[in-house]
């Protein structure tokens, strides 16, 4: 079959329109295994923080809350009530152990699959919209330098 031009264009277009970003883990770099997501995550928001890796719950007071509370439930045990760090390292400041976490889907990369040791997959705990909601949280208790909040500069 011999495609023209505009055809061919035209199918470009519309496979990079829909084109999502592509999530890896944190530490082995493999691909992510999202058929693992607990069921409920895959909201309107997630669908949009998927297109381009930024996190559209950045900034919203009533989404930092709820992320606050699941924070509180689910990470603040062993990163502590301010993310200050306690047996694992603290998130409001600038420095990372892994640098993509400066970076919405690089905090979520590492999220969802997991670091090393105690820092297990969250996609046991929590759907996907909820991780969104407490990368909000983090994001928003942040104390470092603003230069290094990559994720404010999309
Ligand atoms: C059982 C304890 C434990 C729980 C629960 C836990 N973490 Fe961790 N976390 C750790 C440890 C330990 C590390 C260090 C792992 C490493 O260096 O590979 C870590 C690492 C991290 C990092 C990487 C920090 C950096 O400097 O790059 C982030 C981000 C993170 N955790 C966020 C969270 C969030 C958000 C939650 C809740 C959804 C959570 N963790 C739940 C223990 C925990």
């Amino acid at each position: 079959m011999k495609l023209s031009k505009l055809t061919l264009m035209a199918l470009i277009f519309s496979a990079s329109a829909h084109a999502d970003i592509t999530l890896h883990h944190a530490i082995t770099g493999e691909t992510l295994d999202m058929s693992f997501a607990k069921k409920g995550g895959n909201t309107d928001v997630f669908k949009q923080f998927m297109q381009d890796g930024n996190n559209p719950y950045n900034g919203n007071k009533d989404i930092v809350e709820q992320g606050k509370s699941l924070y509180m439930t689910g990470c603040s045990g062993c990163h502590g009530h301010e993310a200050e760090g306690k047996l694992g390292p603290g998130l409001a400041d600038d420095y990372w152990t892994y640098p993509r976490n400066a970076t919405d889907q690089g905090l979520f990369e590492l999220l969802f699959g997991g670091a090393n040791g105690m820092m297990g997959p969250q996609y046991v705990n929590f759907n996907t919209d909820e991780m969104l909601k407490i990368m909000a949280f983090i994001r928003d208790i942040y104390k470092g330098d603003p230069k290094k909040a990559k994720w404010l500069t999309k």
